[in-house]
C-alpha cells in the first residue's frame, strides 16, 4: 500500500486556511482518494482539551510551547501517522511551522529546544507540501473580525501579525521544496485554483 500524502496549511489570521483545506479535501476526494482533514491545536480528544487550555488561559511561555508539542505528539501518533500508513491523505490546518513562527520567532522559545522537540514530536511526519496562505495583515484582520470571535493571538497588535507573516515567508523561502506561497488576498475560488494546481503538480503527479 502506498503511503498517503501529508499537506499542511499555514498562515496568519483571516488567511482562509480552514476554507481552503476543506475545498482541497473535496477536490482530492472527488478523484477517489481517502482524505482526513484535521487541525492544530486539536485533532484528537486530548488535543482539543489542550487547545481549550491554551486558548482560555495564558500559560507561561515554555508551558505553552510544551502544550502545543504534547498536542502534536498525540495528533501524529493517533491520527496522522496511522492515516498516512493506511494510504490516506492528510490535510492539516496548521502544523509545526506555526510553532516555529508563534513560539519560536515571535515569543522567543529557545531555538535548540524548539528544534529537538519538533524532531521528536513529528518523528518523520514532515508535511510533503505546505501551503503558506499569504495575506496582508490588515485584510486578514478585517476578515477575522467579520467572522467574529477573535482568539487571544488574533487580538494582538497589527505589527505582531506582520511579523507572523514575515515568519511564514522566511520558512517558505528557506524550504522551497516543501513550501508554496499562495496570494490569499484574492477571492476564495481563485486561491483554491492555485492550491489545487500546486497539489496536482507537486503531489498527484508522483502519488501511487
Ligand atoms: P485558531 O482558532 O485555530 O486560529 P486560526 O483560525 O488562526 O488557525 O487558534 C489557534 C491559535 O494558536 C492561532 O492563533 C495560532 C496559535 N498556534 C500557535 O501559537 N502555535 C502552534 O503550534 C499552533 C498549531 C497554533
Amino acid at each position: 500500500m502506498a503511503r498517503g500524502r501529508f499537506i499542511s496549511f499555514e498562515g496568519g489570521e483571516g488567511s482562509g486556511k480552514s476554507t481552503q483545506a476543506r475545498l482541497l479535501a473535496d477536490r482530492i476526494r472527488a478523484g477517489g482518494r481517502d482524505v482526513v482533514v484535521t487541525r492544530e491545536p486539536g485533532g484528537t480528544p486530548l488535543g482539543e482539551r489542550i487547545r481549550e487550555l491554551i486558548l482560555a488561559g495564558r500559560p507561561a511561555l515554555d508551558a505553552e510551547f510544551l502544550l502545543f508539542a504534547a498536542a502534536r505528539a498525540e495528533h501524529v501518533a493517533a491520527v496522522i501517522r496511522p492515516a498516512l500508513d493506511a494510504g490516506r491523505w492528510v490535510i492539516c490546518d496548521r502544523f509545526h511551522d506555526s510553532t516555529r513562527v508563534y513560539q519560536g520567532m515571535l515569543a522567543g522559545v529557545d531555538a535548540g529546544l524548539l528544534d529537538i522537540v519538533e524532531r521528536h514530536t513529528i518523528a518523520g511526519a514532515v508535511p510533503d507540501l505546505t501551503m503558506v496562505l499569504d495575506v496582508d495583515p490588515t485584510t486578514g484582520r478585517t476578515r477575522a473580525e467579520e467572522r467574529g470571535a477573535l482568539n487571544r493571538y488574533d487580538a494582538e497588535h497589527i505589527d505582531y501579525h506582520r511579523r507572523i507573516r514575515d515568519g511564514f515567508l522566511a520558512i517558505a523561502k528557506a524550504e522551497p521544496a516543501r513550501c508554496v506561497v499562495i496570494d490569499a488576498g484574492r477571492p476564495v475560488e481563485v486561491v483554491a485554483g492555485d492550491v489545487w494546481r500546486s497539489v496536482a503538480s507537486r503531489l498527484l503527479a508522483t502519488a501511487g
